[in-house]
């Protein structure tokens, strides 16, 4: 199992956008927290900016909608260049057509739950998406405190994904850090999201090294 570290640039310098990409050249994912202020009480960015975050940097884009009415705006996100859409479960009308639309696009296809969203729905339908996001904070906001009953989630769905012999990759955001990415990694999470581990450490680059070779060692 392949680890992936995805650092959020919510928490960055949003005016000076690519030296905040340039520090992160080593990730895997550039995570971009996209809000409505509807879905979450938090405004963030939409596509134009999108865009020009993937003009910036070589790597691909793992765009987190936070949104209402994702079947509408999510497809816009694969054209401003997201190799990789999420959207939230909670805010979609059919989230089977919507995936499959993504993957037409040559997206891959993302669902995330928030904490009082159960997985179990999802399980028999896993097929239909390339990653499962498992909040570990209520979204809408970085530096909150990782909400370590979540664990059990990972560990069901990780079980499930074995299972099923699919390649579906098991992301957490929210709180993930140097003191909790073991416990993410051994529940079963192999793609992590850090925005305040990252862009708060003094060198962002060596922290996402941290991160990785953590997960790494604790990997399920
Ligand atoms: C929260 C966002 C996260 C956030 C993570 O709603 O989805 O991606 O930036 O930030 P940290 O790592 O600080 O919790
Ligand atoms: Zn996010």
């Amino acid at each position: 199992m392949s680890i992936r570290i995805s650092p959020s640039i919510l928490n960055s310098d949003f005016a000076n956008l690519s030296s905040e990409l340039a520090k992160i050249s080593n990730a895997d994912w550039a995570h971009v927290d996209v809000m409505d202020n509807h879905f979450v009480p938090n405004l963030t960015l939409g596509m134009p900016v999108v865009e020009s975050i993937a003009r910036a940097t070589d790597l691909p884009i793992d765009a987190h909608l936070m949104i209402e009415d994702p079947d509408r705006w999510a497809p816009a996100f694969v054209e401003a260049g997201a190799k990789s859409v999420t959207f939230h479960a909670e805010a979609t009308a059919a989230p089977l057509r919507l995936a499959r639309e993504l993957r037409a696009m040559g997206a891959r296809a993302g669902i995330g739950l928030k904490p009082a969203t159960a997985i179990e729905p999802y399980l028999d339908i896993l097929a239909e998406f390339d990653m499962i996001l498992i909040m570990t904070v209520e979204p809408g906001f970085g530096g909150q405190k990782f909400i370590e009953s979540m664990m059990a989630k990972v560990e069901r769905t990780r079980a499930a994904v074995n299972k099923s012999g699919l390649d579906v990759w098991i992301q957490v955001d929210g709180g993930i850090s140097r003191s909790t990415i073991e416990r993410a990694a051994s529940a079963g999470a192999d793609t992590f999201v850090a925005g305040s581990a990252v862009f708060g450490a003094e060198d962002a680059a060596a922290e996402i090294e941290s991160l990785r070779s953590l997960a790494q060692d604790h990997r399920h």
